[in-house]
């Protein structure tokens, strides 16, 4: 959602006249548009930060952080970086524009960090894009699950849909200009919905009828997830087989902890189902190690899961508390090394899982669109499930081809196009 929020602002940039500077020395203003999910990310961003300082001493620079840091810290960032010269909350972003012309008439340092409430107009004032092939659509802002860790609900606001008829807009608009692929973007897209919660599948159908060749969408929530859905992408002909579903623990008590709202025998069923109704789809998981209370028997429930369920892949992160949140007023019991420990440990047996579960797909074929030449002149693209794949053979970019895979990596694969 970051990446789509920064597309849309720079695409605003572009359109009033501004251009992209070749590095940061030639540039009279950087924009950081910060993520605070975790603290890693937020992290970065403060290193970026200090990188910036340094230009900005030597060409004047200005500075602007935008996004959720801005959001979670507020006037504490003027005060920790008073170099800094604007500070935009997400809410912001809309005004962008006005906001930096102000910035660079008052030559002052400026806080403004709103409510979360209205929904960005995605359709207007912007048309720039990263990718060619593939694009992301935001089709809901904000979550209302509070999940005990995370510091969505508090830096997105509560759930809000976007008008469907924008969302469908957009979309006919991609596919005019020949993109092949929508990733449809929430924080929780499941509950999709204008006026009722349950619109999410009705969308799906209503965005298949274009026509354009893939749909993906995410995230979703094991508690939102129903059978209608599942049968809804077996059915629907352009949505993708792959599913992105955080499961975050595999121990009930800290499931409850996190206030996930399921048990991990909900889950188990939920995976069944999948894989009954979608026997060639992935499923692919976030999974959080070290939660407040975590013992050495939740973390190998937790394992047990990895170990059941065999997910395609897994993004596996260190709890890290977040200000605001209900977990942040929890003790932190599970050490830095125990939780770098844990880590280590997942990652190593995810690993594994992911590179026996590519091996099964060894001499069978995967329709792979194909997105560019990577280095050793090979496609790189991504089959359905998401699995990328590296493709040999002569093709155009942007087509879905037909590939037999005859190796296997951890986060790859490997075939000749046949057809
Ligand atoms: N600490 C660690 N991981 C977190 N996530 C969200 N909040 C935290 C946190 N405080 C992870 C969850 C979520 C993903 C986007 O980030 O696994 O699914
Ligand atoms: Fe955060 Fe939970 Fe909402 Fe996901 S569902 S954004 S983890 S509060």
């Amino acid at each position: 959602m970051n990446e789509r929020d920064s597309e849309w602002m720079l695409g605003h940039l572009l359109s009033c006249g501004w251009e992209t500077a070749d590095n940061p020395q030639n540039a009279s203003l950087a924009i950081i548009n910060t993520c605070s999910v975790r603290y890693h990310a937020e992290h970065k961003a403060f290193s970026l930060l200090g990188f910036l300082r340094k230009i900005k001493n030597e060409n004047g620079l200005k500075i602007v952080l935008t996004g959720c840091t801005a959001d979670a810290y507020k006037e504490k960032l003027l005060k920790d970086f008073p170099y800094l010269d604007g500070v935009f909350g997400p809410a912001e972003e809309k005004e962008l524009i006005e906001r930096i012309d102000e910035l660079f008439s008052s030559n002052k340092s400026m806080l403004s960090v709103g409510k979360q409430t209205g929904i960005k107009c995605f359709n207007s004032g912007s048309d720039y894009r990263k990718e060619k092939i593939t694009a992301f659509v935001s089709i809901m802002e904000g979550c209302d699950n509070f999940c005990s860790y995370c510091i969505v609900p508090y830096v997105r606001g509560r759930e809000r849909s976007r008008e469907t008829n924008d969302i469908l807009d957009e979309i006919h608009a991609l596919k005019e200009k020949g993109y092949k692929e929508v990733m449809l973007l929430g924080q929780n897209v499941n509950s999709y919905g204008v006026g009722n919660k349950n619109g999410f599948i009705k969308l799906l159908e209503e965005v298949n009828a274009i026509g354009i060749e893939r749909i993906r969408f995410m995230t979703s929530h094991p508690k939102d997830i129903n059978l209608d859905l599942l049968k809804a992408m077996k059915d629907l002909e352009h949505v993708c087989e792959h599913l992105h579903l955080p499961l975050q623990s595999g121990s009930d008590k800290i499931l409850r902890l996190m206030n996930r709202k399921y048990i991990l025998s909900d889950y188990l069923k939920l995976v069944n189902n999948y894989r009954k109704i979608i026997p060639s789809g992935s499923i692919t998981t976030d999974i959080i190690v070290g939660f407040p209370g975590e013992s050495t028997k939740d973390f190998k429930r937790t394992l047990f899961a990895l170990n059941q369920i065999k997910f395609d892949s897994a993004f596996i992160f260190k709890y890290s508390p977040r200000p605001n949140t209900a977990a942040n007023g929890f003790v932190d019991d599970v050490g830095r090394k125990e939780k770098e420990a844990r880590n280590l440990i997942a990652l190593s047996i995810q690993k594994e899982i992911s590179f026996r579960k590519k091996m099964k797909w060894i001499d069978k074929n995967l329709e792979v669109l194909l997105e560019r030449k990577d280095s050793e002149g090979f496609y790189k693209g991504r089959s359905s499930q998401n699995f990328t794949v590296h493709a040999k053979g002569s093709a155009l970019e942007g087509v879905v081809k037909n590939v037999r895979i005859n190796e296997a990596r951890i986060n790859s694969l490997r075939g000749e196009i046949i057809e």
